[in-house]
C-alpha cells in the first residue's frame, strides 16, 4: 500500500447540524430572524470556547450549523448546543408565525443526543492537515439516498473522478459503509473490488444510504446525516432533507470532481409532499429557496478550508455558470416529471407513500371493494337514484 505524506495536525471535529424549524411563506425560505437567534447561540459558545468557529446558513426551509470544536463526534454538549440553537430559533419561528414553526424539533426535551430527535447530523473527527479543504453539501425537499449517485461517482467512478486512475494516493481505492436505514444495519464495501455489490444495495437510495467513505488507510473521507423522519415520526413529517462533508484534494479527490458528481440533475425521491421524484439541481445559495411545487429539489455546496479549527470562507460553489446547463437540464426534466401529475413514476411507489397521508385517503375506499367476477354490472348514478 502506498504511505500517504500527511503531517499529523491538530484533531479537529466538524458538526453539520440542521433542522427545520419553520420557514417563510410554506416549506419554502428559512427567515433571516430565525438564523440570528441561531447565530447568537453560537457566538456565545464560541465566545465561552466549545465551539472553535461556526457558520450559520440556510437551504430551503432547513436551518443549517456549521460548527467546528475539540469534542469529537456525537458529543452532548455540542449536540445540546444545535439544539439550544434550534429552540431559540424556533421561539423566533413561532413569534413570527412561520410555516411548520419547530417542525423538526419532535421532543419537548434533549436527552443528551439530537439524533432520533428531529434534526439531521454529518460529523467528522479528522487530523487536520497543512491545508484541509472541505465541502459541505446541504439538500432539501429530498432524502439522504440522494447523495448515493453523487458518492458513488466521487469515490468510485474514474469516468467522473480522474484521479481514481492518475493519482497513487486514490489508486487503491475507498471503502463505502452503506446503511440499511430500516434494519438499522452497516456493511463495508471496497471499491473497486466490489462496485457490483455497491451497486447493487445503493441503487435503492430509499432504504441503503451511503453513511461514511474511508480511504483505504481508514482516513474518513465522507459522511452524510442518515436520520429518517419518518421512520422516526411514525408519521410524515418531511423528507430528511440531509447534509454531507466531503474531504477534498491531495490524496482525496479534486474539489472540481467533488462537484463533478453533481453536473447531472439525477433523480431523486422528495419534492412535493416528499411524496414524488425529481430531478437535483445544484443552486447557489442566493437561489435555495423551494418554489415551483416546492421545489425542484435543490442542493447547495460550500467549500470552506479548516486552519487551527476555523472555517475560512466560505465559497458558494454552485453559484456559478458552469452549472448553468445543468440547471437547464434540470428544468426540462422537472417539466417532463409534472406532465405525469399523480401518475408514477412521478408519484412515488406504494412502499414509499406509506408514511405519506394518502393511506388515510386510501382507507376511505376500503369498504367500497366489492368480490369481481364475469358479467359484472358497475352501479350507475341512476341505480343510486333509485335506491
Ligand atoms: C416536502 C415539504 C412540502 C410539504 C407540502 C405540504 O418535504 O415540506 O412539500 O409537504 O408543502 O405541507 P403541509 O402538509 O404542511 O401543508
Ligand atoms: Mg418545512
Ligand atoms: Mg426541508
Amino acid at each position: 500500500m502506498i504511505l500517504l505524506s500527511e503531517k499529523a495536525g491538530e484533531k479537529v471535529t466538524i458538526s453539520v447540524i440542521k433542522a427545520d424549524i419553520g420557514s417563510l411563506a410554506g416549506h419554502h425560505k428559512v427567515h433571516p430572524d430565525t438564523m440570528l437567534a441561531a447565530t447568537k447561540v453560537l457566538a456565545d459558545a464560541k465566545k465561552n470556547g466549545l465551539l472553535i468557529d461556526y457558520y450559520v446558513t440556510a437551504v430551503g426551509d432547513d436551518l443549517q450549523l456549521i460548527m467546528t470544536h475539540k469534542k469529537g463526534v456525537n458529543n452532548k454538549d455540542i449536540h445540546g448546543l444545535a439544539w439550544n440553537a434550534f429552540e431559540e430559533a424556533s421561539k423566533v419561528s413561532k413569534d413570527l408565525g412561520l410555516y411548520a414553526a419547530g417542525q423538526d424539533l419532535l421532543s419537548d426535551s434533549f436527552s443528551g443526543n439530537i439524533r432520533g430527535l428531529g434534526p439531521g447530523v454529518a460529523e467528522m473527527e479528522i487530523t487536520e492537515r497543512p491545508s484541509e479543504p472541505i465541502v459541505v453539501f446541504m439538500a432539501d425537499k429530498t432524502e439522504p439516498g440522494a447523495f448515493n449517485m453523487p458518492l458513488y461517482k466521487i469515490f468510485a467512478d474514474p469516468f467522473n473522478t480522474a484521479g481514481l486512475v492518475i493519482d497513487p494516493r486514490m489508486h487503491d481505492g475507498f471503502v463505502f459503509t452503506v446503511l440499511d436505514i430500516y434494519e438499522g444495519k452497516v456493511i463495508d464495501l471496497y471499491a473497486p473490488k466490489d462496485i457490483y455489490d455497491i451497486l447493487a444495495l445503493i441503487g435503492t437510495p430509499s432504504r441503503y444510504v451511503v453513511k461514511y467513505v474511508h480511504r483505504i488507510d481508514g482516513k474518513i473521507a465522507s459522511t452524510v446525516s442518515s436520520e429518517r423522519l419518518n421512520l422516526i415520526a411514525g408519521k410524515y413529517i418531511g423528507k430528511d432533507d440531509p447534509v454531507m462533508i466531503v474531504r477534498a484534494q491531495s490524496g482525496y479527490p479534486a474539489l472540481g470532481e467533488i462537484l463533478e458528481a453533481f453536473s447531472f440533475p439525477h433523480l431523486v425521491e422528495g419534492w412535493m409532499r416528499g411524496s414524488h421524484t425529481g430531478p437535483l439541481m445544484p443552486v447557489g445559495i442566493k437561489d435555495a429557496k423551494m418554489t415551483r411545487f416546492d421545489g425542484p429539489p435543490r442542493v447547495a455546496a460550500l467549500g470552506f478550508n479548516i486552519k487551527n479549527g476555523n472555517l475560512v470562507g466560505p465559497s458558494d460553489l454552485f453559484d456559478d455558470v458552469a452549472f448553468d446547463e445543468t440547471r437547464r437540464t434540470a428544468q426540462i426534466i422537472a417539466e417532463y416529471m409534472r406532465r405525469h401529475g399523480p401518475f408514477m413514476p412521478h408519484r412515488l411507489g406504494p412502499e414509499d407513500m406509506e408514511y405519506t397521508t394518502l393511506p388515510d385517503v386510501l382507507k376511505r375506499l376500503e369498504n367500497r371493494f366489492k368480490p369481481f367476477e364475469m358479467g359484472y354490472k358497475p352501479i350507475t348514478r341512476h341505480d343510486l337514484e333509485k335506491m
